[in-house]
């Protein structure tokens, strides 16, 4: 997962969290005895367990680490934007979209189980994401659920409301789903517009996983613009890489067909600035990310890593 790739002690400390992340998701999905009920829930599982990199969770987790905060509070926060994240694949992948075989290196959900069964996994990944959330936001409506982590019940009350928030909006028709639309509608023009879709359909939802995770550890201030910034910028890198992974990548290590951008004749960074040119913009804002995070001095070198990470992946 991280050929090429050595920055000093970050794939440990990565796959830790992606580990501790999984663990988590994995009790996640119910296990059903009825018919349908029971290849729905084989279903969200298929498409969960396959794998993928778990770059949205990492980050929250490692947020949660700089700023000193509570990993069992933000894990079911990060493990619902994966939930999230992988709903938005099995719809991303059916016929009526990008219609793809291939995800995180086996058919797509709708190859194995149908496109009906397919949209009711993805539609349940994403409710269940809400679940998670909403259980975890419960233990804190009684004062003695708050004193047992040592909270204050001010704080926690609305941290635990307004990181849902963020995560719900940076989802739907204002983030994700709204770029998606976008994206549908091929009607980019430009740069301006295409930097505007990517923002919408892959940024909102990894600068959620940040600015989620500050929200959670009460974070103010300078330190919080400085996570906003660096999330809305890796998160319009991460999707630059995708279409240069889409042109140059390789199936056995993305996991996913490249080349499908040109079929369809998607206007993307590759096809308006050619190779090169997505690539120099791509280091710009890997430069860039790693400089808005100045303010926590040398305390943010994971985050620092992540974002030349998200430059230099294979998959
Ligand atoms: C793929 O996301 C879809 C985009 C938003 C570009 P990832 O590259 O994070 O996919 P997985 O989760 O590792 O499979
Ligand atoms: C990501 O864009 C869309 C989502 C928000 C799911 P793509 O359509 O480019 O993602 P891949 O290349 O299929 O993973
Ligand atoms: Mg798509
Ligand atoms: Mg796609
Ligand atoms: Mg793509």
């Amino acid at each position: 997962m991280f050929d090429g790739f050595d920055d000093a002690g970050f794939g440990t400390e990565y796959l830790r969290h992606k580990e501790n992340v999984e663990k988590y998701l994995y009790q996640v999905v119910p296990s059903f005895e009825i018919g349908g009920q029971k290849q729905l829930g084989e279903a969200i599982r298929y498409s969960l367990e396959a794998g993928g990199k778990r770059i949205r969770p990492v980050l929250a987790l490692a947020t949660c680490d700089l700023l000193g905060g509570d990993t069992d509070l933000a894990m079911p926060f990060a493990a619902a934007i994966e939930l999230i994240h992988t709903y938005s694949l099995i719809h991303d992948d059916m016929p009526c979209m990008d219609d793809d075989d291939y995800r995180r290196g086996k058919p797509t959900c709708h190859r194995v189980y149908g496109e009906d069964m397919a949209l009711l996994a993805g539609d349940s990944a994403l409710n269940l994401a809400f679940e998670i959330m909403l259980e975890e936001s419960l233990k804190y409506v009684d004062d003695a659920g708050i004193a047992s982590r040592g909270l204050t019940a001010q704080g926690v009350h609305c941290s635990v409301l307004k990181a849902m928030e963020y995560i719900a909006r940076a989802s739907g028709c204002r983030g994700m789903a709204g770029g998606q639309a976008i994206d549908l509608s091929g009607t980019i023009t430009n740069i301006d517009e295409l930097k505007n879709l990517h923002s919408h359909k892959t940024g909102s939802l990894i600068s959620a996983a940040v600015v989620s995770a500050a929200i959670l550890c009460e974070c103010e201030g300078d330190e919080f613009l400085a996570l906003e910034r660096y999330s809305d910028l890796i998160g319009l890198a991460f999707q630059v890489k995708d279409d240069i992974l889409d042109k140059s990548g390789d199936f056995g290590k993305m996991g996913k067909e490249p080349g499908r951008d040109e079929r369809k004749e998607k206007l993307t960074f590759v096809s308006l600035l050619g190779l090169d040119g997505a690539e120099g913009f791509l280091s710009e804002l890997v430069g860039m990310a790693v400089e808005s995070i100045a303010v926590f001095g040398g305390g943010a070198v994971f985050l620092e890593s992540m974002a030349r990470y998200i430059a230099s992946r294979s998959a």
